[in-house]
């Protein structure tokens, strides 16, 4: 395991340790905004594969996956997933890792949204469905814990080589110093105390993703909420709000902010498929997701 200055930084440096330049990398769509930039940046080209969706629900297209790992290199995956809030199974994962390893792809899991698991749900960490060692993990302490500002994620490689390589290129980058804060505050958080502290938190997010379905439901009927098994990110189809000069979830975005004052995260961002969706972060005090919904319900009684 190493330590870096960020989950993001952790990607690309583990792409450019051991990419070629075009070098296709896989990713589920939509997809984490800085998946797309972490590839480009790291001259790769992404793979999007289309998630599924299923009764407000998303779920992976085996066989476009399945076509895309044959000619990529790389499969960059989220663990769990941002933005739909899917707690990947040890059977889905013990998928991926079969195709990955058939197709000789290195896969990266980035697993920074690990401990926000509904009640019920289970993260289950690519470590443990592996096969093969061409793969590595990347964890962060900073978004349950609330510290990134404090820089600090890990890498965990199944082998000395692949660590080597990947040390090398922190270096290379200059990401391998870490704020000496942050290997502290990981420490608190990984203690028990820090454990009793995210038991509160989940539930309190929990209540908040409850409180958005319900008031969608009842207020703003037209709208769907993603069925989530955990994050804090709420992926919402916004379809029926699309018309005429709001053709899309960027326009949408900013004429809501106009409007209401409330600023959403358009789906656009995430890739081409989130065209119809809005993310909401829902990591806040409910007086604040309150204020944020009245807001998206005034604007959708104006539509
Ligand atoms: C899936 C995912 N990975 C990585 C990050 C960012 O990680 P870092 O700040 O450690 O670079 C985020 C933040 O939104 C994220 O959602």
């Amino acid at each position: 395991m190493i330590y870096t200055t960020g989950v993001v930084p952790a990607i690309s440096a583990v792409l450019q340790a051991l990419c070629k330049e075009g070098d296709k990398v896989v990713i589920l769509s939509p997809s984490y905004n800085c998946f797309f930039s972490s590839i480009r940046n790291s001259r790769c080209v992404a793979s999007e594969s289309e998630l599924l969706q299923k009764d407000n629900h998303f779920e992976i297209d085996w066989n476009d996956l399945e076509q895309r790992m044959q000619t990529a290199r790389f499969f960059l995956l989220c663990n769990p997933h941002n933005p739909t809030g899917r707690f990947w199974t040890a059977d889905e994962l013990k998928r991926m890792a079969r195709m990955a390893e058939k197709y000789g792809v290195f896969v990266i899991s980035d697993e920074i949204h690990c401990e926000f698991a509904f009640e019920g749900q289970h993260y289950t960490p690519y470590t443990t469905v592996a096969e093969g060692d061409n793969y590595c993990v990347c964890t962060s302490c900073s978004k349950a814990f609330n510290v990134a500002g404090l820089q600090m994620a890990n890498i965990f490689c199944p082998s000395e080589t692949l660590l080597q390589k990947v040390d090398k290129q922190i270096n290379v980058v200059e990401i391998c110093d870490v704020n000496p804060f942050g290997p502290v505050a990981m420490e608190a958080a990984y203690s028990e105390d820090g454990w009793e502290w995210l038991q509160e938190l989940m539930q309190y997010i929990e209540g908040n993703y409850r409180y958005l379905k319900e008031r969608i439901r009842t207020e703003m009927p037209m709208l769907e909420v993603t069925e989530m098994e955990g994050t804090y990110l709420a992926w919402v189809n916004c379809k029926a709000l699309l018309h005429g000069g709001i053709s899309d979830s960027e326009k949408l975005e900013q004429d809501i902010a106009e409007k209401t004052g409330v600023l959403f995260n358009g789906g656009l961002l995430y890739g081409e498929s989130g065209h119809n969706y809005i993310r909401i972060n829902m990591a806040c005090p409910r007086a604040t997701l309150e204020k944020a919904l009245s807001g998206l319900k005034n604007y959708t009684a104006r539509v």
